[in-house]
């Protein structure tokens, strides 16, 4: 009698184990789909992105053809990074001197700001060509410059940018 009770209370405790295993699988299959779902899409995007990210095959594009369809509205988001040291204000300057109608405008030429000196040596003339080379790589471009920013490594990027700052002031 005895043992029979324990037999069924094992055989039971047994079954129920069996259940939530079973359960549990099932729960953790519907979940792991969903997830694999999820990850499947956002890997999709990521390689998009990923595609946009890869400078070397958009090197190869000359800075002109990209400029030539550039999209300003595009380079006001990458100004993001400039506006922490530069403001688009004539005569507005902080970090950096103020950038109004600055494609186009004569170096290192905002009256009352203290420039490096180095940017002179550079360039004339801020030319969108200039401006481009100046971008990608600010130290390479004019070795000893004050301004302390790493470069836009995408041509999409200076093009755009370059084509937002031609609207301001010119
Ligand atoms: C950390 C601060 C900082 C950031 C960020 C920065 N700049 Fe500058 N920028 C400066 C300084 C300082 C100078 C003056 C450099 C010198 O005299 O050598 C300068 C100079 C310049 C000049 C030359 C202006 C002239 O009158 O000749 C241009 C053009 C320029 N920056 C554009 C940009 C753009 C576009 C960005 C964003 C992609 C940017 N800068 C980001 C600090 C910065």
């Amino acid at each position: 009698m005895f043992d029979t009770m324990t037999l069924t209370k094992i055989v039971g405790a047994f079954c129920g184990a069996l259940l939530v295993f079973l359960l549990g699988g099932w729960t953790a299959q519907i979940v792991y789909g969903a997830y694999g779902g999820h990850d499947d899409h956002e890997q999709a995007y990521s390689i998009e992105v990923e595609g946009g990210d890869e400078g070397e095959a958009e090197e190869a594009v000359p800075f002109e053809e990209v400029f030539a369809s550039a999209d300003a509205a595009a380079g006001e988001r990458v100004w993001g990074k400039c506006r922490a040291c530069h403001m688009l204000e004539d005569g507005a300057n902080g970090t950096g001197p103020h950038l109004y109608g600055v494609v186009g405008r004569e170096v290192a030429a905002v009256a009352g700001f203290g420039y490096s000196g180095a940017l002179a040596d550079a360039a004339d003339v801020w030319s969108p060509e200039a401006l481009n080379g100046f971008l990608e790589n600010p130290r390479g471009y004019a070795p000893g410059t004050s301004m302390g920013f790493a470069g836009l490594p995408k041509v999409e990027d200076r093009a755009n940018l370059i084509a937002y700052l031609q609207g301001i002031g010119s």
